[in-house]
């Protein structure tokens, strides 16, 4: 591992999500370090975030492996919320939406959301966000929010390493890989993900909006009115259609034998039932 790191400016002295960039060239993973950090007293800053160039142990949801070559934004949020307990699984919605919203605003593509928080365009995966929490000591309250984008990697290798390490897979795409450009700068990319998640989180923590955000997210996402298969730990659980998202960000469920359940991310994985 490169322990070396650099303090990077991207202008966002203003901001507080930003104001603080540790790059690494090479690390485990970004998330693991921000975790640790988050742990200690050293460099824990709300707002702090971590960035590399190339992750050896890069951390998926569910305990997958997640591919991490260079050519890809790989980076973890600190954030110590200042917002009720309740309302915690919203730091999930607006981080999706915020990747969406900056994918879009740089490379105008399309993007749409595979609930809760996959990044998906032409039904393949662009992009992932893993969300570690640590909220139930008081003292120490931190969520580190770690976000991939895959800009310009090798996707057959991903797909390879995706087919050897997950049980379901999920067919995996990059920004060039779609635009077919070469050009998109991961930074200017990162500034503008951090300065939309800036914008949502400051109206979170405000109480404002709420409803418009949740709105935004139902209009981003790809599993409203889908019938869907759930999963727990790589196991079918059960699978029903999907009926609604709530207030939080819940997906409202109607299961095959017509329960209603809302489901929080969790543990859980899902996956479309296309119809026979
Ligand atoms: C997913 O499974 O969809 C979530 C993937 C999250 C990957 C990112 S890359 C930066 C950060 N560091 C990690 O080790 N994982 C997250």
């Amino acid at each position: 591992m490169d322990k070396t790191h650099y303090n990077i400016d991207l202008g966002l002295r203003d901001f507080v999500i930003g104001k603080r960039i540790y790059h690494y060239t090479k690390i485990k993973s970004t998330q693991q370090l921000a975790i640790s950090f988050a742990e200690t007293n050293i460099n824990n800053e709300h707002g702090t975030v971590i960035v590399a160039d190339e992750q050896d142990e890069g951390m998926g949801r569910g305990k997958k492996k997640w591919a991490s070559p260079i050519g890809g934004l790989w980076m973890s949020l600190i954030i110590k919320p200042k917002i009720e307990f309740a309302k915690l699984n919203m730091i999930s919605v607006i981080s999706a939406i915020s990747v969406c919203e900056a994918i879009n605003d740089i490379s105008q593509l399309k993007t749409n959301i595979k609930w809760p928080n996959d990044i998906l365009i032409n039904e393949k995966k662009l992009a992932g966000i893993l969300i570690d929490t640590n909220t139930n000591n008081s003292k120490n309250e931190y969520i580190v929010v770690g976000i991939g984008i895959n800009i310009d990697v090798d996707i057959p290798k991903i797909n390879s390493s995706i087919a050897s390490n997950n049980i379901l897979p999920t067919k995996v795409t990059s920004i060039h890989n779609e635009i077919k450009v070469t050009n998109i700068d991961r930074f200017i990319l990162m500034k503008q993900l951090l300065g939309k998640i800036e914008f949502y989180l400051s109206l979170l923590e405000q109480n404002k909006y709420h409803a418009k955000i949740i709105e935004i997210y139902k209009k981003l996402s790809n599993t409203l009115g889908k019938r869907i298969i759930v999963y727990h730990e790589g196991l079918k659980e059960y699978s029903g259609i999907v009926k609604d998202i709530d207030n939080s960000g819940g997906l409202i469920l109607e299961r095959d034998d017509k329960l209603l359940e809302i489901l929080y991310s969790g543990e859980i994985t899902i996956r479309e039932q296309k119809e026979k």
